[in-house]
């Protein structure tokens, strides 16, 4: 859906290159975290998507085709833009707010209408926020209208700037919840920047690591947790804390239990931690162990179990405590 080919970017009078020869692709339907500190361009990246920004070098592929062929406004109308506190216009109506890009389009009023009004329901405001502005509305609720806003015209892409950055870490956790229930029914093709490594963790198919305009690493959360390509990303991720956190865990909390060994994997006690576990995976090269109490086997653990703990830790909590 979107591919960058070694793409560079130096503003004019800048020392030294903001963005340097970037290559990656994004699938339809992903929805890839660009992760990094302040600075290290994420922002720019997603500006050259919908040329707020121009490469200096490179190429952008949309659908196939290099960017620069496809006319701003056409390419735009196909982006949804997401930026931190809304950026919605403080003298329009929560109403005109979202149907700013179908009233460009030329949608009838009766169009509009509707549209708003499914908006709200999708984005779980209630119809009478139409007629409010956003003053009056809080951060989180805001941000909704945001992203009502982007998704107006039904766009294949979505670009979001830290959309949730500025929210109280309650509000936060309940939009990306809403966010990745969005996405599980529109599909849309998500950039989503952030700077927090549990939001990325949260939300993404697939992590893009920038430090200072490299990439460094881009992969599915489990692959950069489980294979840092530099201690770099080893401090943004948190990669101890991750282990910290599975070395506190049980193999009896996630395995499944069955009572009919299997033979030929490796054993591990059902006690043993999922740090010990994981490492035994890893350097076995199996994906399955054989868990054992004493000298009967009462469980198999599969490297998905280990996964799924620490990609959904909340998941745990119906669990009972061992
Ligand atoms: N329009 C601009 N002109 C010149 N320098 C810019 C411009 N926009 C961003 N920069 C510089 O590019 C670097 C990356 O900025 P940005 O992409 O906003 O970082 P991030 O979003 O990762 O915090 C910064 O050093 C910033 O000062
Ligand atoms: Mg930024």
């Amino acid at each position: 859906m979107l591919q960058f080919d070694q793409v560079s970017l130096r503003f004019p009078d800048a020392p030294a290159p903001t963005l340097r020869n970037c290559t990656f692709e994004v699938d339809i339907g992903e929805l890839v975290v660009i992760l990094g500190p302040s600075g290290c361009g994420k922002t720019t990246l997603l500006k050259l998507v919908n040329r707020l920004y121009e490469a200096t070098a490179g190429q952008i592929f949309f659908n196939g085709k290099d960017i620069q062929t496809i006319p701003l406004t056409a390419l735009r109308r196909q982006m949804g833009y997401v930026i931190q506190q809304a950026g919605l216009f403080p003298h329009m109506t929560i109403a005109q707010n979202i149907a700013v890009v179908p009233k460009l389009l030329g949608w009838s009023k009766t169009e509009m209408a509707a549209r708003v009004e499914e908006l709200l329901d999708l984005v779980q405001l209630s119809p009478d926020f139409r007629q409010r502005y956003p003053s009056q509305l809080s951060g989180g609720q805001q941000q909704r209208v945001g992203l009502a806003r982007a998704l107006a015209a039904n766009p294949a892409v979505l670009l979001m700037d830290e959309p949730f950055g500025a929210l109280d870490a309650i509000t936060r956790k309940s939009l990306q919840g809403e966010l990745l229930k969005l996405q599980q029914q529109f599909h849309k093709t998500i950039l989503f920047v952030s700077h927090d490594i549990e939001e990325a963790l949260r939300l993404a198919d697939r992590i893009l690591i920038l430090n200072q305009g490299h990439l460094v690493q881009y992969g599915t959360p489990w692959q950069i947790l489980t294979q840092s390509a530099s201690p770099f990303v080893e401090e943004l991720v948190g990669t101890e804390d991750v282990l910290k956190q599975l070395s506190v865990l049980s193999v009896e909390r996630v395995m499944v239990t069955t009572t009919s060994p299997v033979p030929h994997l490796p054993k591990i006690d059902c006690h043993a931690s999922l740090r010990a576990a994981l490492s035994l995976l890893l350097k076995s090269g199996q994906s399955q162990l054989q868990v054992m109490t004493g000298e009967t086997a009462v469980g198999i653990l599969d490297l998905n179990h280990i996964q799924a703990v620490w990609q959904d830790p909340a998941g745990l909590d119906t669990r009972p405590l061992v």
